[in-house]
């Protein structure tokens, strides 16, 4: 027999031997890239809330917003108890010949909480798999008639290589086959927009556009499409009987300020809904498409199509369990209020920052419990600096701001013990966002910890961070 690691092994092993697992095992390339970071050295012992406990003893902020995922913080007490429960009773998984009940009353919640007729739910487990089964049953719809789907030029909808053929981000940048039939138009531009419709529209004037998906907010990047340009690509696509798929994977259950981002818009309804994330509560890996009846009902309400699209684990008990907890919980602890508190404190006090630290900060921007920091292109790199990185890094023309968000990043969970991340989509930020558990001496405790960093200035913060950076690299080499 060979010797398998138990799970007691696992939860023992040292940091040492889990990267030495990671490059045998997993990715030796992961492990060096979160080391050039300044991260990857520590084990998480435990985490509640906003914080994580680190196996050294250590508590660490997390301002991460675990990508989306975390808007119950970690291990909220309902979302726990509701997969006790389950356990508790041995409640049955997946299976084809019975209905679950979890699924009929989940499907049942997000109608009640959802405007217009979005009805029907399917439930996968990634966002990106929520994306590929939105599109497909828009295609559906059309029964194949129509070939075109657009999106736009700065679009992330995930890695698959349906949705990364929707994917704009250059976190994509490898040319990957697509899937046939893909179009851009520019975000939040109407020009662009029915520019993109027009060269789908032959003479006749009939479309061959099936879908446009759309990130109402786009989380990667901290934009948002205004309200006019949103009720005007509903009204062309209900004129045109396109399928208007908005993509909430990340915005969804409260994170900008309201349940899901569109509904800051009265009247507006997409034909189809996605979502993940934090639709599973920080513990289950469930995701969920929500389409207007009538589009899903010609899609594939009939006994024929009634099994078209499927997955093995859909309808999986514990997830959909976890999810209606999680559900519960973001409606009555008012997670769309919460964020606009949330929201609040940090433009004001990161505002204030900007305006401080105006040599390093150039702009910020978000919504509710999701801003950026976009720090300062220029100056150009200090001699020391430009010393020590390669050179191809030295050409990238974004690579001071780069190099100091890194830097800022890295600083604030080296000397303040609080997490924050990287965006990287067309500008660099400092992504900070709070799980709407986090109250008001949370924000706090981070503005005053990032206030200590923009303090150090340029020279200082860039010289820390590009000295620690290789003596990181070599460590893990
Ligand atoms: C808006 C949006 N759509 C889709 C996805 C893909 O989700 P997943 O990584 O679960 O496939 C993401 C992931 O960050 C996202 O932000």
């Amino acid at each position: 027999m060979p010797e398998l690691l138990s799970l007691d092994q696992a939860e023992r092993l040292s940091i040492e031997q889990v990267h030495d697992l990671y490059g045998k095992y997993v990715s030796r390339s992961q492990v060096s890239l979160i080391g050039t970071f300044g991260f990857g050295r520590d084990l998480v012992e435990s985490a509640e809330g906003a914080w994580i406990q680190l196996r050294d003893g250590r508590a660490v902020l997390d301002f991460t917003g675990g990508v989306g995922v975390l808007n119950h913080g970690h291990n909220h007490p309902r979302v726990l108890a509701a997969r006790d429960r389950y356990r508790q009773q041995r409640r049955m998984e997946v299976h084809k010949n019975y209905f679950s009940p979890y699924v009929a009353a989940l499907s049942h919640n997000l109608a009640a909480l959802l405007p217009g007729d979005l009805n029907i739910s399917y439930f996968p487990n990634s966002g990106a798999e929520a994306v590929e089964g939105a599109v497909k049953m828009a295609y559906k719809y059309h029964a194949g008639r129509r070939g075109t789907v657009l999106h736009t030029d700065i679009a992330f909808h995930g890695k698959l290589m349906g949705a990364g053929s929707l994917t704009a981000s250059p976190e994509i940048h490898f040319d990957f086959p697509q899937i046939p039939g893909t179009d851009s138009f520019a975000y939040a531009d109407l020009d662009s927009f029915h520019l993109a419709l027009e060269r789908h529209t032959d003479s006749q004037g009939r479309s061959d556009v099936y879908a446009v998906v759309l990130e109402p907010f786009s989380a990667s990047s901290l934009r948002e499409c205004p309200a006019d340009f949103l009720y005007e690509v509903r009204r062309i696509c209900t004129e045109q009987d396109i399928v208007l798929i908005f993509d909430e994977v990340y915005t969804g259950w409260g994170k900008t300020g309201e349940l899901f981002h569109f509904m800051r818009h009265p009247g507006l309804v997409p034909d189809v809904l996605t979502t993940s994330k934090s639709f599973g509560g920080g513990k289950s890996s469930i995701s969920g498409y929500i389409t207007r009846e009538p589009v899903f009902r010609r899609a594939y309400d009939n006994l024929g199509d009634a099994t078209l699209h499927s997955t093995t684990y859909y309808g999986f008990g514990e997830e959909t369990a976890t999810a209606l907890a999680a559900v519960s919980v973001a409606v009555e602890e008012d997670f769309p209020g919460r964020a606009r508190k949330l929201g609040e404190l940090l433009s004001a006090g990161l505002a204030d920052l900007a305006a401080r630290h105006s040599g390093l900060v150039a702009s910020v921007a978000g919504r509710g419990a999701l801003h950026g920091v976009y720090l300062r292109q220029g100056p150009t790199l200090p001699k020391a600096v430009r010393d020590l990185i390669p050179l191809s890094l030295a050409k990238d023309p974004q690579v001071t701001a780069k190099l100091l968000t890194g830097a800022v990043i890295a600083a604030l969970y080296r000397d303040h013990n609080i997490l924050t991340f990287f965006g990287s989509n067309q500008r660099i930020a400092l992504i900070v966002s709070p799980p709407l558990v986090a109250g008001e001496e949370e924000v706090q405790i981070f503005l005053r910890a990032l206030d200590d960093v923009l303090s150090r200035g340029v020279r200082r913060l860039l010289t820390d961070f590009v000295r620690e950076k290789i003596s990181a690299a070599k460590a893990v080499r």
